[in-house]
């Protein structure tokens, strides 16, 4: 398996970070919370293997909150998309954020997965919020993963644990448990 590295995006390649957007998420406008993010500007991190770009996170960080705003792996069950979220997590930890959580939808249930074994919880489930996402972005599918209609924000937090000392304990071992 080829490794890869992660580093900051860079000003130069925001044109890219728009074209990766709208071809993965329909538009580089993400709607969370009834607010479009306009994923181009946003700080992100790249995930690269031998100079070839294999995935992307976005967040932004506003009043002591971090919010994942997208996430993407291009390169499956490789490590990419932990390295990516645990970049964001370390920023989020850098600008002493309260909070660190994302918005998902109710029929991501690969993504729910993949947060819930990283140690993140439910906060909170918006009914019916995509009618209001759609209204900014009428783009957004009605059908989602696995067929399921397209309906409800999932909102997942992280807690952060008081210190850097404890970076790395929110991760669920492999063979954990599924709370
Ligand atoms: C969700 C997503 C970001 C995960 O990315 P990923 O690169 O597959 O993530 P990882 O490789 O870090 O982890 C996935 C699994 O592979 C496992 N894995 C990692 N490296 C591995 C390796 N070398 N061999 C075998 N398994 C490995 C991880 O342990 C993890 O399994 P677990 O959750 O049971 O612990 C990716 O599936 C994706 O881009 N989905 C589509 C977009 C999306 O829905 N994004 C989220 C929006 S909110």
């Amino acid at each position: 398996m080829s490794s890869f590295v992660v580093r900051e995006v860079r000003e130069e390649e925001r044109g890219w970070v728009k074209g990766f957007l709208e071809e993965h998420w329909g538009s580089s406008a993400i709607v969370t919370r009834g607010r479009v993010h306009r994923g181009e500007e946003l700080p992100g991190f790249v995930a690269e293997s031998g100079g070839e770009r294999i995935g992307l996170v976005t967040f932004r960080i506003e009043e002591r909150e971090c919010e994942v705003i997208s996430l993407n792996s291009l390169r499956e069950r490789a490590g990419v998309g932990s390295a990516l979220l645990s970049s964001a997590e370390n920023e989020a930890r850098r600008a002493e954020c309260a909070r660190f959580f994302l918005i998902t939808t109710n029929d991501n249930f690969p993504a729910i997965r993949f947060y819930k074994r990283r140690g993140f919880f439910v906060r909170a489930v918006r009914r019916d919020a995509l009618d209001g996402s759609r209204r900014l972005k009428p783009s957004i599918p009605r059908v989602g993963f696995y067929g399921l209609p397209l309906r409800h924000e999932v909102e997942m937090e992280l807690p952060l644990a008081r210190s850097g000392r404890d970076f790395g304990k929110n991760l669920v071992p492999r063979a954990g448990p599924i709370g």
